[in-house]
């Protein structure tokens, strides 16, 4: 069974995710972890966004896999590596690339295959899984995101202003719903959940209570 939550960044998803995943003994798929993976590989083989080219010679070198909440590419651990301001901005703009979207969907799928899954991103919903048995579409105000971003970006000692945190999100969002390929949107299907006014705990109490009724009520199981 698959498991779809897409949204923009900052609404929580991950950790969001992370939680139902474990709630309901599924595997936890962070596809936006894997579009960091291949803008890293890029930058550090000097490969330009803009050589599609190039990136389409790249990505089938590149092996991209989780061990728990780890990433690594290539046999080396690039969790941390991932999570930065430039990476934010490269993965977005790697992501509107074709030929990146469909060797990282081909792999999504693949690692799909068999096994009970909670994938997220922003086109789980609509184009990787869209015969998904739930899909979610988590979002929050920008303001409220930047606030929860620069709140993050504090514990890890880095002070950023507000100001810069909200362009930032509001530009990523601008870019990823308006690519001509697998633009950021809810699926027809998606259930709505506005976490503005949620917390956490909340949220995934939410979905977790959706996800059980309907499989209760039907003849879903696990
Ligand atoms: O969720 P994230 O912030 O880690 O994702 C990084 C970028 O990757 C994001 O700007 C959009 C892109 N992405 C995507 O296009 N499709 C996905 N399924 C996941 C992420």
């Amino acid at each position: 069974m698959v498991i779809t939550i897409d949204g923009p960044a900052g609404a929580g998803k991950s950790t969001v995710g992370r939680e139902l995943a474990k709630s309901l003994g599924f595997t936890y798929l962070d596809t936006g972890a894997m579009y960091r993976a291949v803008a890293l590989a890029a930058l550090k083989s000097s490969v330009s966004i803009d050589d599609a080219n190039g990136l389409d010679t790249l990505c089938p070198g590149l092996v991209i896999k989780f061990s728990g909440s780890r990433i690594l590419l290539n046999g080396k651990d690039i969790t941390e590596d991932i999570r930065t301001p430039l990476m934010d901005r490269l993965s977005s703009a790697v992501s509107a690339v074709p030929v990146v979207r469909t060797h990282l969907t081909r792999l999504q799928r693949e690692m799909a295959r068999g096994i009970d899954l909670v994938a997220e991103g922003r086109d789980m919903g609509t184009v990787v899984f869209p015969h998904a048995e739930f899909k979610f579409f988590l979002t929050a105000s920008p303001e409220e995101r930047a606030r929860r971003r620069k709140g993050d970006i504090e514990r890890k000692g880095i002070d950023m202003p507000f100001e810069e945190i909200l362009a930032a999100i509001r530009a990523r969002d601008a870019a990823d719903s308006n690519r001509p390929v697998a633009p950021l949107r809810p699926a027809e299907d998606a259930v709505l959940v506005d976490s503005s006014e949620l917390n956490i705990s909340q949220v995934i109490e939410l979905m977790t209570r959706h996800v059980k009724n309907r499989m209760r009520a039907s003849t879903i199981s696990p």
